[in-house]
């Protein structure tokens, strides 16, 4: 066993974001569901994960697949309703693993009761001050309100009609147009805030994934964006959508309540480039982990991955909080087609996973990650994002890395559900990477990642927090943290491995050299 027994759970733990609609289906309707989930606890525990982070399951038009919440404190009956979580919660701490979830602050669903209520009651009200509601511009007010635009392409705000039927104000909406913008400035925001992460965590459940923890707040008379642009994650600084000043007090505030439930974890989506900025959200008060996005945004190349961990572990040593690492999720394409896809994409991937299995902190696996799963090129009939919709059919958006995952048999959808018309279509050539498949191969990607979990698990080389560089060939990478040494060949032609014995190799070693494409770990 290592000793990071004495830090919090979390610290070191595997996380394994589960996006329910796509594990497994357990009701036949096409979509996967959290009873899909419990089904899969078994194989979450023999893959040798500590943690679940659940993508949303709260009641929703599902506009955003869930993050646009019309009552943040029920399921929706499409995951089974409330019930089905609480058998996950149960069924995942049998087996000891920690159960987080998302919470949505930034924004509800435009089905909210709250919203429908703003709209009725008309400007001026109480109901509309939980929003950000404003007149237009120009004459008769038909210009939005200011030029932001919204993250999924358009303007960031709607003009809505009038209780007298005539058009009237303008609400913010950051996100899609059925996910209106809260307005924490109004202390209702909070009370209700609170009383979800109570409802939730008096359930049982082990920490949140805040989404879009650098929003919220938004700055005073809500000034024009300089730079018209509509990515999460800015080069520089000065967007007034995002990262405001006053988020910070909410993060306390949210702290204050999660500090009432020992053990409990915040997970912060906080997309700021800046790292002095990024560490302020990981203050002693303020979030206990953030994601840091800079190795899900490197190419397979040495001196960018270097870079990736080197700055991102700068960042987290700001405040001296735990680093997290992740190579892909829900938002992303996955990383076996970002580094080239085919063979060459999935060996790069299954030798990042050892880099990232290597370093010090918190780990993030996306489901099927652990499969080897590429992205998908879906037809454009099946898209669903909204990113689609709203850019005009210029940005496909997310689907293709949402696809429902292969458990077994020769046939779509492969036993992950009993309905062929699943909610997106799944690759007939997936047949080769099922789950059933996999295990039967001690060769397979599954059998790979089940096999460097363990030895990260239990191997006492494991408990390094800091890294060192050690001198490696160009186009290569070795570091040491802890009793572990870790060598990834970015390069042409394979690398010569530093001392020590070889206890995992991402693929056969050539020649007793690291393959080109691999990565090894060394005690
Ligand atoms: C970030 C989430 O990861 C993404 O899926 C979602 O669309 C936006 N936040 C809006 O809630």
């Amino acid at each position: 066993m290592n000793t990071h027994q004495q830090q919090p759970w979390w610290s070191h733990a595997v996380f394994y974001q589960v996006y329910p609609r796509s594990f497994a289906d357990s009701n036949g309707d096409g979509v996967g569901d959290l009873d899909g989930v419990v089904s899969g606890l078994d194989y979450l525990k023999s893959l040798g994960i500590e943690a679940i982070w659940l993508n949303p399951v709260w009641v929703s038009p599902m506009a955003d697949h869930g993050y646009d919440v019309a009552d943040p404190r029920d399921v929706d009956p499409l995951f089974g309703g409330l019930a089905a979580l609480e058998r996950l919660i149960a069924g995942a701490h049998e087996r000891g693993i920690k159960v987080t979830m998302d919470l949505v602050p930034n924004h509800t669903s435009s089905a909210h009761p709250w919203f429908k209520e703003a709209l009725a009651a008309g400007p001026g009200t109480g109901a509309r001050d939980r929003y950000i509601f404003r007149d237009g511009r120009g004459t008769g007010g038909v210009e939005p309100p200011n030029n932001w635009v919204s993250v999924f392409g358009g303007p960031a705000w709607t003009q809505v009609t009038e209780p007298d039927g005539k058009p009237g104000q303008w609400y913010l909406h950051l996100f899609d147009i059925e996910q209106p913008d809260l307005n924490w400035d109004n202390p209702e925001v909070f009370d209700d805030f609170e009383k979800t992460m109570r409802f939730w965590l008096e359930r049982g459940v082990d920490g949140f994934r805040l989404d879009v923890a650098h929003g919220m707040a938004k700055p005073p008379g809500l000034p024009d964006m300089e730079h018209l642009d509509n990515q999460l994650l800015r080069a520089k600084g000065e967007d007034p959508r995002f990262d405001q000043a006053g988020v910070h007090e909410i993060h306390r505030g949210i702290r204050g309540v999660i500090d009432d439930y020992p053990g409990a974890v915040t997970i912060g989506e906080v997309w700021v480039h800046d790292n002095a900025r990024w560490a302020d959200y990981m203050r002693a008060d303020e979030l206990h982990l953030g994601f840091n996005f800079r190795l899900v945004q490197a190419d397979f190349d040495a001196d960018d991955i270097h870079d990736a961990i080197q700055n991102s572990l700068e960042a987290a040593a700001i405040v001296n909080t735990t680093p997290t690492w992740t190579l892909a999720n829900h938002d992303v394409e996955r990383e076996v087609t970002r580094y080239g896809g085919g063979s060459i994409g999935l060996d790069r991937a299954r030798a990042m996973a050892m880099v990232m299995l290597a370093l010090p902190g918190a780990v993030f696996i996306y489901n099927g990650e652990e499969l080897g799963l590429p992205n998908v090129d879906l037809p454009d009939e099946v898209l669903q994002d909204p990113r689609w919709e709203r850019s005009g059919h210029t940005v496909r958006g997310r689907d293709g890395c949402r696809v429902p995952l292969p458990w077994h048999g020769d046939t779509p959808p492969f036993g992950f559900s009993t309905c062929a018309d699943t909610w997106l279509p799944i690759p007939r050539d997936w047949k080769a990477l099922t789950v059933d498949k996999q295990l039967a191969d001690t060769g397979s990607t599954l059998a790979f990642f089940r096999r460097a979990l363990e030895l990260r698990r239990t191997r006492v080389e494991f408990t390094g927090d800091q890294i060192e560089w050690l001198s490696a060939p160009r186009g290569t990478l070795i570091f040491r943290c802890g009793a572990l040494v870790c060598a990834l060949n970015a390069n042409k032609g394979p690398l010569a491995l530093p001392e020590g014995e070889l206890i995992l190799s991402s693929a056969p070693l050539v020649g007793g050299q690291l393959a080109e494409n691999a990565a090894a770990w060394l005690v």
